[in-house]
C-alpha cells in the first residue's frame, strides 16, 4: 500500500471512530489520521493516497468542518495523481431522504479536481428513500449507519477494505 492518510469530519465523535476503526485495519498509524479541522495545504503533497470521511448534517449537508479549509483544499489542488476512497456515516431511520447525501459534495469535488475515485458500495444492502450520494444503484463511498445498524458495520468496512486494499 502506498502512503495513505484518512480525514474525517466528525461534530460528536462517529465519524472519527469509524476513522480509527478503518485505520486499524489498513495498518494505518494514528498520525496519519487526521481530523479536518486541523487539516493543513502541505498534507496534499506527502500522501498517494486519501480516504475521506464526513458524516451528514443539516438536510444534506457535508459535516461543518470540511466548510472551513477541507474542501477548499481538495478544490485547489490538482489530485490527478491521487487515488480517494470515501466513507460516510448518518442516519436513515431520521434522515432516510438524505441518507449520507454529504458524501456526494465530497466525492463531486475530488472528481472535479481530477481524483481516482475508488470504493463504490451497492445500495442495496441499505433501508433509505433517498440520498445524493448514490449514482446508477452505488453510493459513490462506504456509508455507515451507527445509529441503527452499527451490528452491520464490522462487516460492511471488511468488505469494503477487501474492494479497496489492492488498490491503496
Ligand atoms: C440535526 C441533525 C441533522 C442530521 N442530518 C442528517 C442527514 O441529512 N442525513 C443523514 O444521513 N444523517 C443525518 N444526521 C445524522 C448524523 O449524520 C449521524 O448522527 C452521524 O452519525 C453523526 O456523526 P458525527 O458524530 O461523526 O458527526 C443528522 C443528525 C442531526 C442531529
Amino acid at each position: 500500500m502506498k502512503k495513505t492518510c484518512i480525514i474525517y469530519g466528525s461534530t460528536t465523535g462517529t465519524c472519527e471512530n469509524l476513522a480509527n476503526r478503518i485505520a486499524e485495519k489498513l495498518g494505518i498509524n494514528s498520525n496519519d489520521v487526521i481530523n479536518v479541522s486541523n487539516l493543513k495545504a502541505e498534507v496534499i503533497s506527502l500522501y498517494d493516497n486519501f480516504i475521506l470521511g464526513t458524516s451528514t448534517w443539516g438536510s444534506g449537508d457535508l459535516q461543518d468542518d470540511w466548510y472551513d479549509q477541507g474542501l477548499k483544499i481538495f478544490k485547489n489542488n490538482d489530485l490527478k495523481d491521487k487515488t480517494i476512497a470515501l466513507f460516510g456515516c448518518g442516519d436513515s431511520a431520521s434522515y432516510g431522504d438524505t441518507f449520507c447525501s454529504g458524501l456526494f459534495e465530497l466525492y463531486d469535488t475530488v472528481k472535479q479536481s481530477g481524483a481516482t475515485v475508488i470504493g463504490s458500495v451497492d445500495s442495496d444492502d441499505y433501508n433509505f428513500e433517498a440520498s445524493s450520494a448514490v449514482i446508477n444503484g452505488e453510493f459513490v463511498g462506504l456509508v455507515l449507519d451507527e445509529e441503527n445498524e452499527s451490528d452491520k458495520t464490522e462487516d460492511r468496512i471488511n468488505k469494503w477494505i477487501d474492494e479497496i486494499k489492492n488498490k491503496l
